[in-house]
């Protein structure tokens, strides 16, 4: 089967920068988001940044306006089930919520339409078998920003078929992705390796092993990673990365994934990071 439409649900953190990739690669998308606020906020982002991109000389005019012509806004569900071949979902990490969301819209979408999740550490097989189309059912999981992230992890679930596999890692290459295939355990690769390193940071700071930006900088000259892990975590989003740790937590039945008491304490407070404006730095 080949891909021409797209709903992508979630016009998030996530939700739109994937928007904005396929539209780009020239495909026809749905963004869904349930309040029009959220819905303009994302399209809005998704306009700065390709005209940015014009700015840069990365792309033309045209190729920006004909990308954005392309993305099609909306918060009804029905309209967003009708016809597409791919169902990209980008909504909160919590697997009772997603669980609710493929509940809904598998009756809704036509049998042909592959859902992927791009989630951050759920079980592809458990969101899968709340569904009539285990088979079509896979994780794609972007990396945040997904306009520069180059990886997207193609995660299979217990049921999820060679052809759904073979659709969704010849996308991502569509994308300008390159894909990595892997089996359905919490994390995955690349996030059951590095939130723990993002929460041991979190333990550090808590314990007045040094300041945010002492620890900030000891990763990024040390490592040279291009982000400190403090940074890193106000990106992601401190929701959803004590989500993750706690589904890490949770899953290995391991306290090596046990989430810092300051991460806790931070999501309670509402200081989510970069999206609300304070997280472990302040972004007015
Ligand atoms: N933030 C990251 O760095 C990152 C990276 C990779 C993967 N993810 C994963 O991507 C998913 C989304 O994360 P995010 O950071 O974009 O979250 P976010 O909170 O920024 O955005 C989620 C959006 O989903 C919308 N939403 C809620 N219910 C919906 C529904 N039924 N239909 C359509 N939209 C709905 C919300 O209104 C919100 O705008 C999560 O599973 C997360 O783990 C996040």
């Amino acid at each position: 089967m080949e891909i021409k439409k797209i709903t992508i649900l979630g016009a998030g953190t996530m939700g739109h920068g994937i928007a904005q990739i396929a539209a780009t690669a020239g495909y026809e998308i749905i963004l869904r988001d349930i309040k029009d606020e959220f819905l303009k906020e994302g399209l809005d982002k998704i306009k700065y940044r390709l005209n940015r991109n014009v700015e840069k000389n990365r792309m033309t005019r045209e190729e920006a306006d004909e990308a954005f012509s392309r993305i099609k806004g909306t918060t009804d569900l029905n309209e967003a089930c009708r016809d597409p071949d791919l169902i990209i979902e980008a909504v909160p990490e919590d697997m009772e919520f997603k669980k609710g969301v493929y509940r809904e819209i598998d009756p809704l979408c036509p049998e042909k339409t592959i859902f992927a999740s791009n989630t951050s550490a759920l079980s592809i097989t458990e969101m899968a078998s709340v569904t009539k189309r285990q088979d079509k059912f896979i994780g794609m999981h972007f990396f945040n920003p997904p306009q520069i992230m180059r990886l997207v992890e193609v995660i299979r679930g217990v049921e999820t078929s060679d052809e759904t596999t073979e659709i969704i890692k010849d996308l991502a290459k569509k994308f300008g992705k390159t894909p990595v295939e892997v089996n359905d355990f919490p994390g995955f690769v690349v996030n059951r390796i590095a939130f723990p390193m993002i929460n041991e940071a979190i333990f550090a700071l808590q314990n007045g092993v040094a300041t945010k930006e002492g620890i900030d900088n000891a990763i990024k000259l040390g490592l040279n990673h291009p982000m400190g892990p403090l940074e890193l975590a106000d990106m992601i989003g401190l929701d959803v990365l004590l989500a993750t740790v706690l589904t890490l937590y949770e899953e290995y039945r391991d306290s090596k994934y046990r989430p810092a008491p300051l991460l806790i304490k931070m999501v309670r407070a509402g200081h989510l990071g970069r999206k609300t404006g304070r997280g472990f730095y302040e972004y007015y």
